[in-house]
């Protein structure tokens, strides 16, 4: 077994770590506290080849493996969830599925532009009646001949309103189930795409998150991605990898909650020593390390089966339940182990802890992650020796 990074990984954690220091920290309680879209940090990260790092060079991309992702996405997010979610979503959700399962055509046509920051993609799935039960889809894909008309509403939509592309899923034949759903690549720009109300959130303020309704959208045939009802596992399979690019975000978060953790118990001082020498505090901080430890070693294997190749569906749920409740359940400490100041801004962790909660509810709850791992269990998918 071997845990060490590779130099290229590690030169990409210092660069992303740099870069989140540098670029990001200044200004990010301002863009949260006024969700305040980071569009100079995002054109910043396009340019450091954040936006499509895992994507084949001969489209533009920075070709690295998943565990060069997780880190850079782990670094970005120990500073603003807000740009490693922009992040996340244009590589796992978009990036990844088009590359995998779209024709080469979609791969030329989009993929250069994805990769290098100049379009945004989005994912849309959630439905205001379809949100964990994603099968059942009320956006309809008519089959027009050589064109889909596209009928629905989706719910939030990360890079809603600033992203140039979506990946809609929607049902083509009813009838079939969730075999008859279909996923399209459609262009915002294209007539019938209308954006909706930017929502309020808890956290993540500063990405924005957009319902969005398509009215009679006619979408060429071209653009539906893989067969005809191929959608749902599209979905799916695409999710699963996404799963892995939030569960580097949740560690990020709860590194970073960390991180300030020990340096501020370092040097807070009561009852005339510093905080950290009280046992209180220094338990508190023992079992922040190890439960990030143990979330990290399951999201680096995770990033890792991805990139040999292997089955990683139960490998990307485990590490997304495991990270984001260690990243809820860390960032809270962080807030108690800082005291009043942990509760203002300025401090940064009462920030980490709202991003933290997002972690634990998209691209699947922590339940539908509990779903997915005890049905690979009785697959006799996973046992334990
Ligand atoms: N890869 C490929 N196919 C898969 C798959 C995978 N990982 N997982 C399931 N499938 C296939 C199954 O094999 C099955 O196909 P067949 O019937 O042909 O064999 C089909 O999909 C349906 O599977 P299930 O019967 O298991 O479906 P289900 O209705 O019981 O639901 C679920 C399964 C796991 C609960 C699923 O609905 C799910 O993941 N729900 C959560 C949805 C989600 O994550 N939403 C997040 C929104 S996106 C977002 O948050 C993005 C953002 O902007 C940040």
């Amino acid at each position: 077994m071997n845990f060490e990074l590779t130099e290229e990984q590690m030169a990409v954690r210092e660069a992303a770590r740099d870069f989140a220091q540098l670029e990001l920290l200044p200004g990010v309680i301002e863009r949260d506290k006024n969700m305040q879209y980071p569009a100079e940090q995002v054109r910043k990260m396009a340019e450091m080849g954040f936006l499509g790092m895992m994507v084949d060079p001969q489209y533009g991309g920075g070709g690295m493996d998943t565990v060069s992702y997780v880190v850079a996405m782990e670094e970005i997010s120990k500073v603003d969830s807000s740009c490693s979610v922009i992040m996340s979503v244009n590589n796992s959700l978009v990036c990844w599925g088009i590359e995998k399962y779209g024709t080469e055509e979609q791969k030329q046509k989009y993929l250069p532009k994805l990769a290098s920051g100049e379009w945004i993609g989005s994912f849309c799935l959630s439905e205001p009646e379809a949100g964990s039960d994603a099968t059942k889809q009320r956006t309809t894909a008519e089959d027009k001949g050589d064109y889909y008309l596209i009928n629905g509403i989706k719910n939030w939509i990360t890079n809603g309103g600033t992203s140039n592309i979506h990946i809609v899923i929607a049902q083509t034949h009813p009838e079939l189930g969730h075999r008859g759903i279909n996923a399209f690549i459609v262009e915002t720009s294209w007539e019938g795409v209308e954006i909706g109300a930017k929502e309020d959130k808890m956290g993540i303020r500063a990405s924005d998150t957009h319902t969005i309704m398509y009215n009679n959208v006619k979408v060429p045939k071209e653009n539906r991605i893989g067969e005809d009802g191929f959608g749902f596992k599209f979905a799916m399979a695409t999710l699963a990898g996404g799963r892995i690019g939030i569960a580097s975000q949740a560690l990020g978060i709860a590194g970073g909650a960390y991180e300030l953790s020990v340096a501020y118990a370092k040097e807070r001082e009561a009852f005339g020593k510093p905080i950290a020498n009280h046992q209180a505090i220094a338990f508190k901080l023992a079992r922040m390390a190890t439960d990030i430890e143990a979330a990290k070693l399951m999201v680096y294997r995770a990033a890792w089966l991805k990139d040999q190749g292997e089955d990683f569906n139960s490998a990307s749920a485990m590490a997304k339940y495991i990270a984001s409740e260690v990243a809820m359940k860390h960032t809270v400490e962080a807030v108690q182990i800082h005291g009043g100041y942990g509760y203002v801004k300025e401090y940064h962790v009462e920030r980490l802890m709202r991003d933290a909660k997002i972690t634990q509810i998209y691209e699947g709850t922590s339940e539908i992650q509990l779903i997915v791992i005890s049905r690979n269990i009785l697959k006799g998918q996973l046992y334990v020796k």
